[in-house]
């Protein structure tokens, strides 16, 4: 979580020094690699006051806590707290990642919305699977949560857009994201054309633009230490256990309440729809 500590950590001051020189010669203004590495070693993740995570006390699905942390998160005054790393992989398994803003988390899963067209759309449609990393420094927490991800309709995409800002409308509506842009005029000339639809048409959808669902598999809680004695908390679903009928009766050799769970194993429980979650730590 923090720095080199085996390295004596320069202050700020001296990140910023001009010595060590680097071979293809730095900008005037641009860090050498001396005072960037300097810089990196200066300074610090998950320090100060951390709240405690008592594992043993989180509930025994993982939606009530993220929501719990997510508020959290908001009122500890983290900024942009609903934003996510959306990763997905390409058709080859290669990965990529960018940010994206959560627009929900209920039973069906967490949303996001974005243009079909664009790269990480793409890579759905060949992959539907991707994983959603949080991270909130000011509380030390990280989350995150992977498994399948379904394209919602048209119908519930185009309601999902309305229920956001004009302005959102406007970018949805311009539309062709991650395609190569000829020039900065282009793009000016694109806005303008979207401005003076969404305000003939306030209605109207954007064609690519979908609400997408990730169904969470995995969902695992970090708390940092300042000590590094970090906890973390996987919850992962147990397997077979999307139809309510089957609760209960999917796997004997799991208790069906935390009574009696292993420190390993931190029990299972039942979420709606009768999904059960395992619980367990993890080494930090
Ligand atoms: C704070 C923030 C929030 C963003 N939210 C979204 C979003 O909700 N949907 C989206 O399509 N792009 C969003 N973006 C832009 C994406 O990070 C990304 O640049 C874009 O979607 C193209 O990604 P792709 O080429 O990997 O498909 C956001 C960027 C930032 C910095």
């Amino acid at each position: 979580m923090s720095g080199d500590e085996t390295t004596p950590a320069p202050g700020p001051g001296t990140a910023g020094s001009r010595t060590g020189g680097s071979p293809g010669g730095a900008h005037r203004g641009d860090d050498d690699d001396h005072s960037f590495r300097a810089l990196l070693r200066s300074l610090r993740a998950g320090m100060g006051e951390l709240p405690p995570f008592d594992a043993e006390q989180a509930p025994p699905e993982p939606l009530p806590l993220f929501r719990r942390w997510l508020r959290e998160a908001a009122e500890a005054g983290a900024p942009e707290p609903h934003t996510m790393t959306l990763a997905t992989a390409d058709a080859a398994g290669r990965p990529s990642l960018r940010t994206v803003m959560l627009h929900d988390a209920d039973g069906s899963g967490w949303h996001f919305a974005t243009h079909r067209t664009s790269r990480k759309g793409r890579e759905l449609a060949e992959r539907p699977w991707a994983s959603l990393g949080f991270y909130w420094a000011v509380l030390g927490r990280q989350v995150r949560v992977s498994g399948p991800v379904t394209a919602a309709s048209p119908e519930e995409s185009a309601a999902d857009l309305r229920r956001r800002s004009p302005a959102a409308l406007v970018a949805a509506l311009v539309g062709r994201q991650s395609e190569v842009l000829d020039s900065r005029r282009e793009l000016a000339d694109a806005f303008r054309e979207a401005r003076a639809r969404a305000e003939r048409e306030p209605e109207t959808a954007a064609a690519t633009w979908t609400l997408y669902v990730l169904e969470p598999e995995e969902v695992e809680f970090y708390q940092g230490d300042p000590d590094r004695q970090h906890v973390r908390l996987r919850y992962r679903r147990h397997p077979g256990t999307t139809d309510p009928d089957v609760t209960g009766r999917t796997d004997d050799t799991v208790p069906p309440t935390r009574s009696g769970a292993s420190t390993r194993d931190h029990g299972t429980g039942d979420g709606p729809a009768g999904i059960r979650w395992h619980r367990e730590l993890l080494w930090p």
